[in-house]
């Protein structure tokens, strides 16, 4: 245990010298289920010097949320915000103003694709000689390549709209996944590459725990950026802008149907492994998952049965924006659609928009609910539910009331590839 360099920082301690990289070794080589006594002491004391030490925002702000992230299972804090280091990746929020929806993608895309380019990087390293990382239950060499493959699908649309598709030119999957990591890797600036690195602190050293974290945070990329864009499509109906409402929910829906391979991704996950880690991650459930529980009670306010259940009581934060009233996107509808401000043709075009992002996170709970059923088994979840039943229950629970989701029946038989 390297508690030396630690130490060492103590004595004179200043922002830009923090030994990340030592401190990153420690729990990467024996889990943060298993950090050393003597290192959570010392982290603890740089938390309480930190107000006093001066430095640019960005990296005082970094090293607090990485120092809450590494000591969240000795503080009693540990949950899946924790787990999956999210505080770090500074992704937008839903109380953003409204006016930076359009720029939320572009940031949203950056975290992303480096996210994915991260974590095919380490399935890359992981296959050379003498990689030492996450050393245990190495995945085959075929299952890797899918992984290639999925991740590639996932990083594809991001990498078009960063102007970087052009750098695939290779013919094998490691080799593009090597070219889309480079390309991605090497475009980053100094706090990019520190957050993306600090966000990774599996519970347990087993391989597969890696691509598990950058999946989850990748979604949890998603969820933050259809926040921001639900919100302004309701502030677009309210102001009867049709363009504006319908542009929106179409980039939700293109946005959560591109996150749709990181669940094939994650198929590949060995669930051996996954029963291994998860012996650790007890407390941390994505039921937890703020943003995706804003997602849903912004499209409609959620049933009061659902919301005084774990599924809300879960997030207090969100259950207490809806009992504030939230407005949401299906009472915007309700109102435009009995305003008669708004043509046929304008509400049909809102209509068929507000179906289309229902039938997409319809398929995605149903991925979900697959993917659970074949790493669970019958096994109960993590965010003291039943499990996948609660899973079953909660999959066709409608996303608008004001509009249909006829399409629920046939996606419950959509394949997981
Ligand atoms: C190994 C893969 C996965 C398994 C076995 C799994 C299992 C479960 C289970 C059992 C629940 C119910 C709550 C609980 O008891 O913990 C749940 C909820 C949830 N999971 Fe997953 N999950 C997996 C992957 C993911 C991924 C990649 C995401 C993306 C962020 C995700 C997001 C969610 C969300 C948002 C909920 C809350 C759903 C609700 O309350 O309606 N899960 N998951």
């Amino acid at each position: 245990m390297c508690a030396h360099e630690l130490r060492h920082w103590l004595r004179s301690p200043q922002i830009h010298t923090f030994p990340y990289d030592h401190v990153r070794s420690h729990y990467h080589e024996v889990g943060k289920h298993f950090v050393d006594e003597e290192m959570l002491r010392l982290l603890e004391q740089a938390r309480t010097l930190l107000p006093t030490i001066p430095g640019p925002w960005p990296l005082v702000q970094t090293l607090a949320a990485f120092l809450d992230t590494a000591l969240d299972k000795q503080d009693g804090t540990y949950d899946y915000t924790s787990y999956i280091g999210l505080p770090l990746l500074q992704v937008p929020t839903v109380d953003d103003p409204v006016a930076q929806a359009p720029f939320a993608r572009t940031r949203c895309d950056r975290v992303g694709a480096q996210l994915l380019a991260d974590v095919l990087a380490f399935e890359l390293k992981a296959t050379e000689a003498g990689a030492t990382l996450l050393p245990a239950m190495r995945p085959e060499p075929e299952l890797v390549t899918k992984r290639y493959k999925h991740g590639l699908r996932a990083l594809r649309p991001k990498l078009q709209r960063m102007n970087l598709k052009h750098v695939l030119t290779a013919s094998s999957p490691a080799e593009l996944a090597r070219q889309a990591s480079d390309a991605v890797l090497v475009d980053r600036s100094e706090v990019e590459r520190l957050t993306i690195e600090l966000s990774v602190l599996p519970v347990y050293t087993a391989h597969d725990e890696y691509m598990f974290l950058r999946v989850l945070q990748s979604f949890e990329t998603t969820f933050a950026l259809l926040t921001v864009q639900l919100r302004a499509v309701i502030e677009a109906l309210a102001g009867r802008d049709v363009e504006r409402a319908v542009h929106f929910l179409n980039e939700s829906s293109t946005a959560l149907g591109e996150s749709a391979p990181l669940f094939s991704m994650l198929a590949t996950m060995q669930v051996e492994s996954f029963r291994t880690f998860r012996e650790f991650t007890e407390g941390a459930s994505a039921i937890q998952s703020h943003n995706y529980k804003i997602v849903e009670s912004l499209c409609r306010v959620p049933d009061s049965e659902r919301r005084d259940s774990a599924a809300y009581l879960s997030v207090p934060a969100v259950r207490q924006r809806v009992l504030d009233g939230q407005y949401t996107l299906d009472e915007a509808h309700r109102e435009i659609a009995t305003s008669g401000d708004v043509d046929a043709a304008g509400l049909e075009r809102i209509r068929d928009a507000m179906s289309s992002f229902a039938h997409t996170l319809l398929r995605w709970r149903n991925t979900h609910y697959r993917l659970a059923v074949r790493m669970l088994g019958e096994a109960t979840g993590t965010g003291y539910t039943e499990g996948t039943p609660y899973l079953n229950a909660v999959r066709e629970i409608p996303v608008f009331h004001t509009v249909s989701d006829e399409s629920a029946t046939d996606e419950r038989t959509a394949k997981l590839s």
